[in-house]
Order: structure tokens, then C-alpha cells, then sequence
């Protein structure tokens, strides 16, 4: 079976108001709902966990009160990093999975842009990789520096990409990727693939193309810009959902797609 883990267990320190950002409301609904919407309605998706920031699991209580969404089958609070929330869906789903094999997709609740088509190739490279990033070229060249803030290397940018979610993976392999790390006392990542990549070398992970509109929430200048977006990507416009039709608004020709 498919899992989808909606990750929301941290508080939006960068955005800094008194409330976790993926509960801050853009166009009519919170960005926790927004992501938790494109999970649910995706036909490849049998199950939604959600992981929820300490102390504030009854907000997605209330949210999915009513039976509205019938796939949410678990809701747990989440660590105290990203990966210690990982860790306690891992072990969710170890638990529950009751020998099925399990097929798990790990979204930040603070990309509610993600595209049915990136979910879709997600679970369809897993039919032959047992591991799945989501990255973008990068536009802006990307230098790193050194602790004096001097340049080591500005690696060739056609070889970069910019890293988003979801990543997606088997079950068996992430579980034992995560066990390997629990060991390393120097442990340290932002995301689940550093994980496979740096435990388990041997298995390949792939990369499905993201999108520039799958943005994450970080910054106060990001809920604005989120904002925007929902404006072309409502969900009663459905042209405007399509490649074509949002390319049409960004360009300017709003007239066919609000219009039409
Ligand atoms: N996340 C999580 N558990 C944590 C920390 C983060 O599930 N302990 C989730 C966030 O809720 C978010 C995603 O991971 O959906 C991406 O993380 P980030 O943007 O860094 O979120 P925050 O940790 O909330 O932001 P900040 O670093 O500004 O506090």
C-alpha cells in the first residue's frame, strides 16, 4: 500500500508568529489543509499520517472531524527535528503494517502546491528505484562557502538541483536506513534521502522533476508569494491547474484562464 506522511511537526521559527506556519491561512484554508487536500485527493494514495507539531495535534483533529477525510488513518505529534519525526512514522508504520508492503511519501505540510503529477511519477519510479527525490535546476548559481564566509567551490550549475519534496521510498530500505543512522552518534540531515544516500550508498536513489510552484513555506515573504499563487491555482479554475493554463496566467493572458 501507498502511505503518504504529511510532515508538520515544526513550529515555523523563520516565519516567527506565535502559531506553527502550516497553520497560517492562504486563500481560504490553512497550508497544513491545502498539502493535506493534494495527499488525500491523489488517486495513488490509500493512506494519509499526519504528523503534527507538539501540543497542537487537535487542530488536525478538528480539521479532519466529520469523516472529510477518510484516508487520514493516523494523527501523531511529531520530534523535536525532522528526521525524529520521520523516525516516529517509521515506526508507525513498522508497527501497523502488519507484513504489507508499504510504500511511504514523505511531503512537507508547507508545500501546498505540489502537483498531482509529482505524486503520481513519485510512486511510479518506485516500481523500479527503491528510493525517490523531487529537485529543480537552479537558476541562481550555488557557491559554497567556508566558516570565514570565503568561496571553496562554485560546483558546474547544470549539475545542481534544488532539493523539494515529496521523497518517497520502500519502507524496508528507509526503516533500515534510519536504524544505521540511530548508531552514528554524529548524525545530522534535513531530509530523508541524506539518510539513504549516507547509510545505505549502495541504493539508487532517483529524481523526479519538481516544480517552481511546489515552493516551501520558510520565510514571511513566502505566504505572500503562496498567496499569489493560490490566486492562479483556485481550486474553482481548473484550467488554471493545468501546464498550459498556468502558464497563460503567469504570462499575463489571465484573461483565457479567468475568463474562460
Ligand atoms: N518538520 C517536522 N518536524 C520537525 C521539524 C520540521 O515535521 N521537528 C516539518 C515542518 O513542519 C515542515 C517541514 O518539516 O513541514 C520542513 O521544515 P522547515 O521548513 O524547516 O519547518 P520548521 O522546522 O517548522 O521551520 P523553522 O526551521 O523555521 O522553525
Amino acid at each position: 500500500k501507498n502511505v503518504a506522511v504529511l510532515l508538520a511537526g515544526g513550529v515555523g521559527a523563520r516565519v516567527g508568529l506565535d502559531i506553527p506556519k502550516q497553520l497560517i491561512k492562504v486563500a481560504g484554508k490553512t497550508l497544513l489543509e491545502h498539502t493535506l487536500v493534494a495527499l488525500h485527493e491523489h488517486p495513488d494514495v490509500d493512506e494519509v499520517v499526519v504528523m503534527m507539531a507538539q501540543g497542537h495535534t487537535d487542530a488536525v483533529r478538528d480539521m479532519t472531524r466529520g469523516g472529510r477525510y477518510p484516508k487520514v488513518t493516523e494523527i501523531l505529534e511529531g520530534g523535536d527535528t525532522r528526521n525524529a519525526t520521520t523516525q516516529r512514522a517509521i515506526d508507525h508504520l513498522l508497527a501497523t503494517a502488519g507484513g504489507a508492503e508499504v510504500r511511504i511519501l514523505l511531503h512537507d505540510a508547507v508545500r501546498p502546491l505540489v502537483t498531482p503529477r509529482i505524486i503520481g511519477e513519485c510512486f511510479q519510479a518506485l516500481a523500479t528505484y527503491p528510493a525517490v527525490d523531487v529537485a529543480i535546476p537552479s537558476a541562481d548559481t550555488i557557491i559554497e562557502v567556508g566558516e570565514d564566509n570565503t568561496i571553496r567551490s562554485i560546483p558546474p550549475r547544470a549539475t545542481l538541483r534544488r532539493g523539494q519534496t515529496p521523497q518517497a521510498f520502500r519502507l524496508d530500505v528507509l526503516a533500515a536506513a534510519y536504524e544505521k543512522a540511530a548508531a552514528d552518534p554524529d548524525f545530522a540531515a534535513t531530509d530523508d534521502c541524506t539518510v539513504v544516500l549516507r547509510y545505505l550508498p549502495d541504493q539508487p536513489i532517483t529524481v523526479v522533476h519538481g516544480d517552481e510552484r511546489n515552493m516551501k513555506v520558510t520565510e514571511p515573504i513566502d505566504v505572500f508569494i503562496a498567496d499569489k499563487l493560490f490566486q492562479l491555482t483556485g481550486i474553482d479554475l481548473p484550467r488554471a491547474k493545468t501546464e498550459e493554463g498556468y502558464r497563460e496566467a503567469l504570462t499575463g493572458k489571465t484573461m483565457v484562464v479567468f475568463g474562460g
